[in-house]
């Protein structure tokens, strides 16, 4: 019953996503800079690029990746400097040796900041960079391109979601109690344990990355060639608006500022009819459905290690389910349930009905889906902030996250068996794809609505929080705490004194008269 209800709220939302802003003053010179990005970070950017463009405004991208938009209105500049290529990194080597993904940041960040304005189209950018209305930077890996914020108003979009320490840079320092760290979660409630974990690893990664490692490193290209601007950290404190790639109702409440405005899935939206011979792929699965298995753009099926190849393919034999799975080479052996594709409408097949699992590395953007669509979840987690949403969904009942190291047969079936057959994982991803999609306004819409905001108000200062201006002693009032500890031991101190001297008059004559008597 309960399910069913919602069930036909799913479709009435569905129906009615289109929303009303009005239109937009003048068209906007707006320079989105992303130009140390993972394919996931770009397609966050694009449905806001391409609703401002749709709204009349002229948009430039600086990017490190071809040209992937239509719209007459977006203009991507390439800057092709090769020394950040995802394509270079396997994921599954990194998972092994996870000091060695940031060895690359280490190695690629100081050449990029080294080379980036040296590259004509970059540099005639960065000339010019005081004509755009605004600027939106990905919050994350950019420090390169820092010194286009000078004197312009700028926004970021944080595209991996919350990250405390952004959150700081605005005034809002998230408390570690209850706030995960940007790559690990804990079960819930944290236990003394956990939070002392949880604090230490979210104070390493900040000190480690803005203070110790990365950003100086950065910093000490970029000083000679700009020898007139602030610091890069000193540049990122004037951001007025941070874009989450984030929502309550698919992540961890949070108190947060007028400046920091959540717009997570802004990328999803309802299916598309498939192509006809996926549509009667799926169809034709009859009742027991049909397991989409992909690892995502950055994963390639090919990098997965022949031991784990082996495990599906024999646990895909083993199932009554047809199979849809996005792999880019040859598989020989696979039974006759198995489709294998190179490129997949995900989003179309997470629609479908028939679709009963989604088996995934659990990205955050894979992970939108899934709930938006309502298809519950098997992870595979592999690295980066994929383990934290893989306890996610186990956590929430949306599915099970198992480890790749533990893999067996057995597990992969059994897994793929409960989730396909318990109705309580459906039910589960309802309960948070409901609410997910019953917003005011959709979150693409919220987005542009800010970003035009920030243009109108010439940066909103209204939205500062003065907490952004204080420093770690001020907002931590440990001046004041140690005025008070001061207060009160000199209090105690003279009060001591006092008593000491009233008391001394009695006991001091008592003890002259003993004296006295001894003596005698
Ligand atoms: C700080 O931001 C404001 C408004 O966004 C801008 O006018 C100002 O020039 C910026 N200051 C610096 C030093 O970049």
């Amino acid at each position: 019953m309960k399910f069913a209800r919602l069930c036909v709220l799913v479709v009435t939302l569905v129906g009615g996503v289109m929303g009303k802003l009005s239109p937009p003053e003048r068209s906007y010179k707006i320079l989105m800079l992303l130009p140390v990005s993972s394919k996931s970070h770009r397609n966050v950017f694009m449905p806001l690029a391409e609703a401002l463009a749709d709204r009349g405004h002229k948009i430039v991208m600086l990017t490190n990746h071809p040209k992937s938009s239509k719209n007459p209105n977006i203009h991507e500049v390439h800057h092709g400097l090769p020394h950040f290529k995802e394509d270079n990194i396997n994921m599954f080597s990194a998972r092994k040796d996870p000091g060695g993904i940031f060895q690359i940041f280490v190695t690629s960040l100081p050449l990029i900041a080294r080379e980036l304005y040296q590259v004509p189209v970059v540099k005639d950018l960065y000339q010019k960079r005081k004509e755009f209305d605004l600027i939106v930077i990905n919050h994350m890996f950019n420090e390169v391109a820092y010194p286009f914020l000078h004197e312009v108003p700028f926004i970021t979009l944080a595209t991996p979601g919350m990250d405390p320490r952004q959150s700081a840079v605005l005034g809002n320092v998230l408390n570690p109690a209850f706030v995960s760290n940007p790559m690990q979660d804990f079960p819930r409630p944290m236990s003394m344990w956990h939070r002392l974990c949880n604090t230490l690893i979210l104070l390493r990664m900040a000190l480690y990355w803005r203070n110790w490692a990365i950003v100086p490193l950065i910093q000490k290209e970029i000083s000679p060639q700009f020898p007139e601007l602030p610091s890069l950290l000193d540049l990122e404190r004037n951001m007025s608006l941070a874009l989450l790639n984030t929502h309550f109702a698919i992540d961890t409440p949070l108190p947060l500022l007028p400046s920091q405005v959540e717009v997570g899935a802004m990328h999803c939206r309802p299916g598309n009819p498939l192509p006809q011979e996926l549509e009667s792929w799926i169809t034709g699965a009859g009742s027991a459905g049909v397991i989409y298995f992909s690892l995502g753009s950055f994963t390639r099926g090919t990098s997965m290690p022949t031991q784990y190849l082996d495990l599906f393919i024999q646990a895909f034999r083993k199932l009554p389910q047809r199979v849809i799975w996005k792999y880019e080479g040859e598989l020989q052996d696979i039974s006759n349930n198995v489709m294998i594709s190179k490129w997949l409408p995900q989003q179309d097949i997470l629609a479908h009905d028939n679709v009963k699992v989604f088996i995934t590395h659990c990205g955050l953007l894979s992970l939108q889906e899934s709930i938006y669509h309502a298809t519950p979840l098997l992870a595979l987690p592999i690295y980066g902030d994929q383990p934290k949403n893989g306890m996610f969904v186990k956590n929430s009942g949306l599915g099970d996250s198992l480890v790749w190291e533990e893999l067996t047969l057995d597990m992969i079936v059994d897994a793929l068996t409960k989730i396909t057959s318990d109705p309580k994982y459906k039910e589960n991803v309802l309960r948070m794809s409901v609410p997910l999609r019953d917003q005011l306004i959709p979150p693409k819409e919220l987005a542009v609505f800010w970003t035009e905001y920030v243009i109108r108000h010439r940066g909103a200062p209204q939205l500062r929080s003065p907490a952004a201006q204080l420093s770690w002693v001020e907002f931590l009032m440990l001046d004041v705490i140690f005025l008070l500890h001061l207060t009160v031991f000199i209090t105690f101190f003279i009060l001591r004194r006092i008593l000491r001297a009233i008391c001394a008059i009695p006991f001091g004559s008592e003890e002259k008269t003993k004296k006295k008597k001894k003596k005698d």
